[in-house]
């Protein structure tokens, strides 16, 4: 694939209660220390616009129709794209987003059962063709990743079933084993200190730098 800007895209991926926000807390921290330019964003919520629309979408007493919530976070995604993540990479910087296109296919496509011709056309649309070069997935088990959730708490998403969340988790096998040349995987059931040695000799790896 031809890049048309310098920066490096990298995306996070994972089921519910995988510490990717966390871990992306401490990689930011070290690339700071060597004064290594980067942004980190999410989907959704990456935006002003995009921090509304994940008030709406994640809110639990929100009744959302699937074409509704699928639309939702694809236009969460394009102002995230436009405002952020393409103007980041066009000045050559590293981007890091906290889910991207890949939530779509596995929580709407294999969770919710919506059409993945018509996601794709919409993660294209939205994304104005725009891909990570990278997707780290951060895997683990559906009951472990749900059990680390704060009781009481849990958003709209996280609150949907056992086997919504299964179907999640080998959705993005699937997805890998579409594309495996763009993924790697960590398997986040390991102790916080292991997945973010993982995580750094991935990065590391990929920005040709060294991290320790
Ligand atoms: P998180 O950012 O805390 O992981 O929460 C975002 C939630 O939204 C999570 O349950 C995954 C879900 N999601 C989708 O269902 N579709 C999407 O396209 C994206 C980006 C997230």
């Amino acid at each position: 694939m031809i890049k048309n800007y310098p920066g490096i895209f990298i995306s996070l991926e994972g089921p519910e209660g995988a510490g990717k926000s966390t871990q992306l807390k401490l990689i930011s921290k070290q690339l700071e220390t060597l004064n290594y330019k980067h942004v980190i964003t999410r989907d959704p919520g990456g935006t002003a616009l995009g921090r509304q629309v994940r008030r709406i979408v994640l809110n639990p007493e929100n009744q959302i129709e699937k074409i509704a919530e699928l639309l939702l976070y694809q236009a969460d995604r394009a102002q995230n794209v436009a405002e952020v993540i393409r103007p980041a990479l066009e000045q050559g910087l590293l981007v890091f987003c906290d889910r991207y296109t890949d939530s779509t296919l596995a929580y709407q496509g294999f969770g919710r059962g919506m059409s993945f011709e018509l996601i794709e056309q919409l993660n294209a649309i939205a994304t104005d063709g725009l891909k990570p070069e990278l997707t780290i997935l951060f895997d683990l088990p559906s009951e472990e990743g749900l059990a680390r959730l704060h009781p009481g708490s849990q958003d709209r998403l996280e609150r949907e079933a056992l086997e919504f969340h299964q179907r999640i988790r080998a959705g993005y096998k699937q997805l890998i084993e579409k594309e495996p040349e763009r993924w790697q995987v960590i398997d986040a059931s390991k102790p916080l200190t292991t997945v973010q040695a993982e995580f750094k000799k991935i990065v590391a790896d990929k920005l040709a730098i060294k991290l320790d």
